[in-house]
């Protein structure tokens, strides 16, 4: 990563990164965090930290009685100040491995600003820490190295890309938090409003609706870092409050504002990480080829392993259970795991329980060896089926071919699951590549079978294919939108439209969707009435920020990138939110809260703050 020295000027004071051999000389004083202290033949040596880096002090009781007998008291994490002399190291002392590793500060005067309890766990050494006890006392986990490099570097990328954007014209603007809901395919996060007791607002999902809304305002070019919230469930890399780069622009196709944002990621990943980027442009797929190829709209493309239908040469298969689903208008797919051949047994049962977890109805394996091929379905399928099958996909001596039937859907999510099991097993994914791809032509919309609808897949302003109109008709599923996800190492990292900017297409796109054309104007009606009085086509997208943060620090968390972060439940633990209020506080707003639903929140909460987080189970 890029280093940006800061020099003593800047920040108005000499740091414990900033001297070097030629201050040697001057009289200083440094003020920092005792990193740690050694007590050697009667000198005091003290590792005096700050964000900027960390200087030696050395405190010799012949020069500095009274700095001396004060420093025997001094513990890890005690705040002080020190006067003294800067000097070079001793022949032979010198500490290549740190940036002040030349010179040490001779202590003349010692004060303690503060002194400090023992820390629940180290700050100065890189040691596993539970991650409750982190979040609780975060304001220490902060203090780590680590923690410190990854918030740096959060600010620094975000500040790139408001110059990056400011430089082509784009126009910062803050958006209201307090807001009337705006549909991303989350629950709102609400809040009473004490003026109109029993009426709420709503948190934004996204500033989606106000970003359109400032296209038709004329402001042609718009981005914000946004906060957006979103009461769903959490993951690795989802929290319920997060970050956006938020963008629109007016008189855009797909291409403007696909090229602008990859610009910007190959600069920022070339700037800020050593990773290298796989390839350049970045390769665009269609979502259905990303779900044929890798079965997930987000594939990870460091690593083959493609998945391959073998349907054709099972067409008159006598196994009942490929037959079956073949007649029902399913599939079956293959993945070769190379040099898998020998797995036993139980490796396979683990795997097909792990198939099964996504949704498949079985896992059907041919190992390829040396002395043929063994498959528990080899006695269902004819030898023609079964060479068919191993020389249609290539599978060598030494592969295992694991084969799913099923529906599209279920095939996809069962052997993509498969796919980056054995990209973790294989260590198939190098860790310094960065591979970026565009993922582009979703549907428009998705069957909601639960709400007997059509549902928007990414959201509802997103525009679609001019020549696709008339299948909002006959066939709403196979409407191609004008919609890019940029995914990065099987990451979303963002995704946008070029939007719908017509009130007559946006309302029969809303109406496909299952709302009442007279329930519009309550839901959608500013937008609505706006794209009436000279909207201009638009189309923007939104990236991730705490995503692009957690990839380019290697981190495997969204929380690692995040000061302070709520845990896997949606707890804030060092502040411990949310938390019940004041009856009065409630009372004020018209609300009450049923005695039996109070209760149970004090319970519920007091188990999850102490209980250790839930294990994830879909990625
Ligand atoms: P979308 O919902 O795809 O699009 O969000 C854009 C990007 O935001 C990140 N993201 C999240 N990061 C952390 N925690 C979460 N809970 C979370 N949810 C989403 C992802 C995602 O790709 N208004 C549209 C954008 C548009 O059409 O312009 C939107 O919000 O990286
Ligand atoms: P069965 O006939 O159910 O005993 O299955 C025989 C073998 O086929 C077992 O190894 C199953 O795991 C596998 N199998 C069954 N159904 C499927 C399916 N839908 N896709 C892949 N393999 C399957």
């Amino acid at each position: 990563m890029q280093q940006i020295d800061v020099s003593p000027s800047a920040v108005g004071r000499v740091t414990c990164g900033s001297l070097r051999l030629d201050d040697a000389g001057k009289t200083v004083t440094l003020k920092g965090w005792v990193n740690r202290r050694r007590d050697l033949g009667g000198l005091i040596f003290i590792d005096l930290r700050d964000r900027f880096g960390t200087t030696q002090v050395v405190l010799n009781p012949q020069i500095a009685p009274a700095a001396h007998e004060l420093a025997s008291s001094l513990r890890n994490e005690y705040v002080i100040a020190v006067e003294g002399v800067v000097r070079q190291r001793p022949e032979g002392t010198a500490n290549p491995k740190m940036a002040t590793g030349e010179i040490e500060l001779e202590g003349q005067a010692l004060t303690i600003l503060n002194t400090a309890k023992t820390p629940p766990f180290y700050i100065n050494e890189e040691v596993d820490v539970d991650e409750s006890l982190r979040l609780k006392y975060r304001y220490l986990d902060l203090r780590r190295a680590k923690m410190q490099q990854n918030i740096i570097l959060r600010h620094r990328f975000v500040k790139y890309m408001r110059d990056y954007l400011d430089a082509r014209g784009f126009v910062e603007v803050e958006t209201p938090m307090l807001i009337k809901s705006t549909p991303e395919g989350a629950r709102d996060f609400l809040v009473p409003s004490s003026g109109f007791p029993g009426a709420f607002y709503a948190l934004p999902q996204s500033p989606q609706q106000m970003k359109q809304l400032l296209m038709v305002a004329g402001l042609d070019r718009y981005f914000q870092i946004a906060r957006c919230f979103r009461d769903e469930a959490q993951r690795a890399d989802r929290q319920p409050e997060f970050t956006q780069l938020d963008l629109e622009m007016t008189f855009v196709q797909e291409d403007d504002v696909m090229n602008l944002i990859e610009d910007l990621y190959v600069e920022m990943t070339e700037r800020y990480s050593t990773k290298t980027i796989q390839q350049k442009p970045f390769p665009r797929l269609t979502y259905p080829e990303a779900m044929d190829r890798f079965g997930n709209d987000r594939p990870d493309l460091r690593f083959g392993l493609e998945l391959r239908n073998v349907s054709d040469a099972l067409q008159s298969t006598g196994f009942k259970a490929f037959a079956g689903v073949l007649a029902n208008g399913g599939q079956v797919k293959a993945l070769v795991a190379p040099g898998c051949a020998g797995y036993t047994r139980k490796q396979i049962d683990e795997l097909t329980e792990l198939a099964k977890q996504f949704g498949a109805k079985g896992l059907a394996t041919i190992a390829v060896q040396a002395d043929g091929v063994k498959s528990p379905i080899a006695k269902f399928l004819s030898e023609d089926e079964l060479a068919a099958l191993t020389t249609r996909i290539s599978a060598k001596e030494g592969d295992l071919v694991l084969l799913v039937a099923d529906q599209p859907a279920v095939v996809a999510k069962a052997l993509s699951a498969l796919r980056d099991e054995f990209g973790q097993r294989l260590e198939l994914a190098d860790p310094n590549v960065m591979a970026y791809c565009w993922v582009y032509q979703f549907p428009l919309l998705e069957w909601d079978e639960e709400g007997n609808r059509w549902d928007a897949t990414h959201n509802p302003f997103s525009g679609y294919y001019e020549e696709d109109e008339p299948l909002l008709e006959t066939d709403p599923g196979a409407v191609r939108a004008k919609q890019y996800d940029l995914v990065g190492n099987g990451n979303e990292l963002g995704g946008g439209s070029v939007r719908i900017y017509q009130r007559e297409q946006q309302e029969r796109v809303f109406e496909l969707m299952g709302h009442k054309r007279e329930d519009l104007h309550e839901r959608f009606g500013a937008l609505l009435d706006a794209l009436e009085y000279g909207a201009p086509p638009h189309g923007g997208i939104a990236m991730g920020i705490d995503r692009f943060a957690m990839l380019l620090a290697d981190e495997e968390s969204i929380r690692d990138v995040i000061a302070f972060p709520k845990n896997q439940r949606g707890i804030d633990l060092m502040f411990e939110a949310p938390s019940p209020v004041d009856d009065q506080q409630i009372h004020d707003l018209g609300m009450e809260v049923r005695p039996d639903v109070k209760a149970e929140a004090a319970e519920s909460l007091r188990v999850a703050e102490g209980e250790p987080e839930p294990v994830a189970a879909e990625s």
